[in-house]
């Protein structure tokens, strides 16, 4: 028989942040439900602050709900095996949720929620990493790190020798700019309207960058000129329709390889010349990294950081306590940060 410990059994009262509405977060005491079948209740000790988060809260993600515990990048331990952003993930599986507070119920972000001194989860969804990994540095394998680099090394398999463009150089622009380099890319050119990104991305791997700022005509045709005929393989970690169409004109029009990361509003539609894609240009999305199979990989991955493959420790610009998780997001609006690990 095997002994389980009662406090399993108990609900936990702890500190979460909650989004009562759209707009900002309020730090209260939430109470956290036991997990129920086939779920885990997991203790978070740092997480990291994604702008995945501040989409939601602008009131712009598909299918949530308020009021609602967000925290989605980067927590440690544990990982989604899926997100069908099609599907609602504001409740569990079963369709309750294990926060409330102050009577009432709460919902969850994607089955994740870790912005919570204590969250539940699927249990399939957890992932067991090396005891000797630092959590409040790997904590960003959970999203934001293994979003861009995975895009570069699964969805667009970049070769080496090959040549890429990174349009946006925040946390999952860099992470495709080390996904390019361990790929073996021997040029990598960054793309961005805040110059201050550009010596990161240059420490990291990035040859070249650029502003679109500082050019007469559009950025895809002084990716052509730089180029000769397009790069082999472009990325928009940005989320603007405009510069995703920008991303895709700029790879090479026979061969090139477009990957679109960043997220655009809930509902926004997108049109382009049809010609982009008639030449023989390829478009593709990728979501978490595309095709980590993630229990097997975030171990993988976490086991790589330990061995220096990468440096991913240059993503994180600011350390703060969980309660100071509103001046987190001011950082991010105000372009300051690159990532924000919170400590709980
Ligand atoms: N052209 C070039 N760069 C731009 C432009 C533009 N028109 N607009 C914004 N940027 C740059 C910003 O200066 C910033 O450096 O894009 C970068 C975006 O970085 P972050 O805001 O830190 O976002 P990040 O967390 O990297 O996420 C990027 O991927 O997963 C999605 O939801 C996420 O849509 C978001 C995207």
């Amino acid at each position: 028989m095997q002994c389980v410990p009662l406090a399993c059994f108990q609900v936990i009262r702890c500190r979460a942040a909650v989004a009562w509405a759209p707009g900002k977060l309020s730090v209260e005491e939430v109470e956290v439900a036991p997990p129920k079948a086939g779920e885990v209740r997991i203790k978070l000790v740092a997480t990291g602050i994604c702008r995945t988060d501040e989409h939601l809260l602008q009131g712009c993600f598909p299918n949530a709900e308020f009021p609602v515990i967000p925290g989605i990048s980067s927590h440690t331990g544990m990982w989604r095996m899926q997100l069908l952003i099609s599907e609602p993930q504001h409740l569990l599986p079963d369709k309750t949720t294990r926060f409330s507070c102050k009577g009432k119920q709460i919902h969850h972000f994607l089955w994740v929620s870790t912005f919570a001194e204590y969250t539940v989860v699927p249990e399939y969804t957890v992932a067991k990493i090396d005891a000797a990994a630092p959590l409040d540095k790997v904590c960003l394998f959970g999203c934001g790190f293994s979003t861009g680099y995975g895009a570069a090394i699964n969805t667009a398999k970049v070769k080496p020798g090959s040549t890429c463009a990174v349009f946006g150089l925040g946390g999952i622009g860099l992470s495709v700019v080390m996904g390019c380099k361990a790929a073996g890319a021997s040029r990598i050119i960054g793309v961005d309207i805040n110059k201050d990104k550009f010596a990161k991305a240059k420490e990291l791997g990035a040859t070249d960058c650029i502003n679109p700022r500082d050019f007469q005509k559009p950025i895809q045709e002084v990716l052509t000129e730089m180029t000769g005929q397009g790069v082999d393989y472009s990325f928009e970690a940005i989320g603007h329709k405009d510069t995703m169409i920008a991303a895709l004109a700029s790879c090479n029009m026979s061969t090139g390889v477009c990957v679109m990361i960043g997220e655009l509003d809930s509902g926004s539609e997108i049109s382009i010349d049809p010609t982009l894609l008639l030449t023989g240009r390829t478009w593709k999305g990728t979501v978490l990294g595309g095709s980590w199979k993630t229990r097997e990989c975030i171990p993988k991955l976490v086991s790589s950081y330990l061995e220096k493959k990468f440096n991913s420790d240059l993503l994180i610009t600011h350390t703060l306590p969980f309660a100071k998780v509103n001046e987190g997001f001011e950082l991010l609006r105000a372009g300051k940060s690159i990532r924000t690990v919170l400590l709980f």
